[in-house]
């Protein structure tokens, strides 16, 4: 019971890792509250400034003070950059980018206050390698990848840990979007040989909330990812 006593909140943790990770936070002792888009949890849509203020703010009512914050939410489209529309490249950012933004500033203060506190953000292994017809999934990613550094940075003197999990490709309902000649060339290129599960990344997001074992990450990008990618 690694995690007794502390609070997380799991930003899409409707979804496929971050259930996953909401699941093994619990069965570590820690009190979780989930915020989705979809419903089982606090209502949220991380591209809106309002509605990040007011799920958190009913986060912290419900569990007092937030420990642990893992920004999971997360949108995937395909499209050759040379006929993808702009709405959908902002539309990811949105969601992908400025997400993560709106969702670290909002839990800052209180952790901020009580000088404690662990961020772990859900980047992409497409964030350091790249992915055919996902640039703006793959510019997101990086951008997730440079704000958690530079917000480690900003906040390692305040008790404040903030790390990211670059994973490969999981077996979520995200990847339905994706087409079978992506899935197949993938596969064959990951030297595991296959797709990962969403709870063979969530111990990596235990470690890193947790006493010990995640006190000396610091603006890290782990990656459990089937060997596709060994920066
Ligand atoms: N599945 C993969 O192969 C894979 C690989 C690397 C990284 N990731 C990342 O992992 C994270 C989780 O993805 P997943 O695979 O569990 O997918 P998923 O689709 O199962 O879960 C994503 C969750 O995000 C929520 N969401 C989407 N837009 C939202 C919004 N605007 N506001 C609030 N919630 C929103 C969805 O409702 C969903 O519950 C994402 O950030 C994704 O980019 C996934």
């Amino acid at each position: 019971m690694t995690l007794r006593g502390r609070t997380a909140l799991v930003v899409g943790g409707a979804g496929g890792i971050g259930q996953a990770i909401a699941r093994a936070f619990e069965a570590e002792g820690a009190s979780v509250v989930i915020a989705d888009r979809k419903s089982g949890g606090i209502t949220i849509d991380v591209s809106r400034e309002d509605s990040v203020a007011s799920a958190v703010a009913a986060a912290e009512e419900q569990l007092g003070r937030i420990d642990v914050l893992v920004n999971s939410a997360g949108i995937l489209t395909e499209s050759p950059l040379v006929d993808m529309e702009l709405g959908t490249w902002s539309r990811t950012l949105a969601v992908n980018l400025t997400g993560v933004f709106l969702c670290c500033r909002a839990v800052l203060p209180g952790m901020l206050e009580r000088r404690s506190g662990r961020i772990i953000n859900i980047a992409s292994q497409l964030a350091l390698k790249g992915g055919l017809g996902m640039a703006h999934y793959a510019a997101a990613k990086a951008g997730v990848i440079a704000l958690t550094k530079s917000l480690a940075l900003e906040v390692a003197d305040r008790g404040i840990l903030v790390n990211a999990i670059a994973p490969g490709p999981i077996e979520t309902p995200m990847l339905a979007g994706i087409t079978d000649d992506w899935r197949a060339a993938k596969q064959a290129e990951l030297p595991l040989g296959r797709f990962g599960r969403p709870e063979e990344i969530a111990p990596t997001a235990v470690l890193l909330a947790s006493d010990p074992g995640g006190n000396l990450y610091l603006g890290q990008t782990l990656g459990p990812n089937s060997g596709d990618v060994m920066p």
